[in-house]
């Protein structure tokens, strides 16, 4: 029984298996209880001897399994070690980093341009008020003007903003104490567009703002040159075309000097070596008014430009879409622009 045992042991390569064999011999009906308590029907001479012998092999077998369970555990142990072991030689993975958006940095670019020159950042809502997005800039209800901006309407009085310009009435009543506004106001505006390589239904715009009393048109010409040229490069020239809208009184679009160039690759630069960048003006005075500045005292410039046409031009990126559809291999190109 003991010899049987003891290779059984031996033999068993986990510890279930060592489990069950010390069940079959010691447990209460394992073979060894068995001889034991069988004793009872022994002779007075032979329960000794065989009672003797009974306890040696339980205790030889209690031992040996004792000991396959300690080997075990520790073959087990070294193949865990072993198994999650790492190579700290290995080279290690890269690590991909992201970066800001083109768009962000064009705009964070041209807000420090403004702030040095002593503008202040402000911010507007996205949904805005009919009255703010049109009318309070001297667009009233039936304006054929309001033509221009396809708009997304909420409600009958809520729409997603077409550009930033209402947060020039906002700025304005909000310094009404003052009257002396320096701003810029950078921001998402929608219109009902049809999506193509010029066209998104959602860009941004970077609005400005400056009231105060005897602003003059040559205040505007000197702060878009020097915007221009800080922006574009020393070399650029600027020049202002008569233009319309509603809220500026004259109304002027700006062009910046390009390279005349041919062929493939320079289609943002016109034949004429000008190049569209920006709407502007002098405030209306029905803007003001209605802002409650008296127009006789206070005047100001406005412009908006938009910051993908910008980039576009500085970067010679030929669709617009290439800012929304986040391809990787895109926004790569412009990490450390
Ligand atoms: N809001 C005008 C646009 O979206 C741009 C503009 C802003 C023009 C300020 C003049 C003054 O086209």
């Amino acid at each position: 029984l003991e010899k049987e045992a003891i290779e059984k042991i031996e033999k068993s390569t986990d510890m279930k298996e060592l489990q069950s064999i010390k069940v079959d011999y010691l447990g209460k009906k394992g073979s060894l209880t068995g001889v034991l308590r069988g004793m009872g029907k022994l002779s007075k001479e032979e329960r000794p001897v065989i009672g003797e012998l009974a306890n040696r092999v339980r205790e030889a077998i209690a031992t040996a399994i004792d000991e396959k369970n300690e080997n075990l555990e520790h073959v087990a142990l070294e193949e865990k070690l072993k198994s999650e072991a790492i190579d700290v030689t290995l080279p290690g993975r890269p690590v991909q980093t992201g970066g800001p958006h083109l768009l962000t940095k064009i705009v964070e670019e041209i807000e420090d341009l403004f702030i040095s020159m002593g503008f202040e950042v402000r911010e507007g809502p996205e949904v805005e008020t009919d009255y703010f997005n049109f009318e309070a800039l001297n667009l009233p209800k039936d304006h054929p003007a309001r033509d221009m901006q396809d708009t997304f309407y909420i409600t009958n009085e809520l729409l997603l903003r077409t550009h930033t310009s209402p947060v020039q009435a906002r700025t304005m009543q909000a310094y009404e104490d003052s009257k002396s506004v320096k701003m810029i106001c950078p921001g998402k505006v929608y219109r009902r567009d049809t999506d193509d390589a010029t066209h998104s239904h959602q860009f941004t715009q970077i609005e400005g703002l400056y009231v105060d009393k005897d602003v003059k048109m040559s205040d505007l010409k000197g702060v878009l040159d020097t915007f221009a040229k800080r922006l574009f490069g020393e070399d650029r020239e600027i020049r202002l075309r008569p233009s319309f809208f509603p809220f500026t009184e004259p109304s002027v679009e700006m062009d910046i000097s390009c390279k005349v160039c041919h062929g493939e690759g320079c289609s943002v630069c016109k034949r004429t070596g000008w190049i569209e960048i920006l709407g502007a003006g002098m405030v209306h005075p029905n803007v003001l008014s209605m802002a409650g500045y008296d127009p006789k005292v206070y005047s100001g410039f406005a412009f908006g430009m938009g910051p993908e046409r910008i980039a576009m031009l500085k970067y010679g990126i030929n669709d617009i879409r290439q800012f929304y559809t986040n391809d990787v291999r895109f926004l790569k190109q412009f990490h450390n622009a």
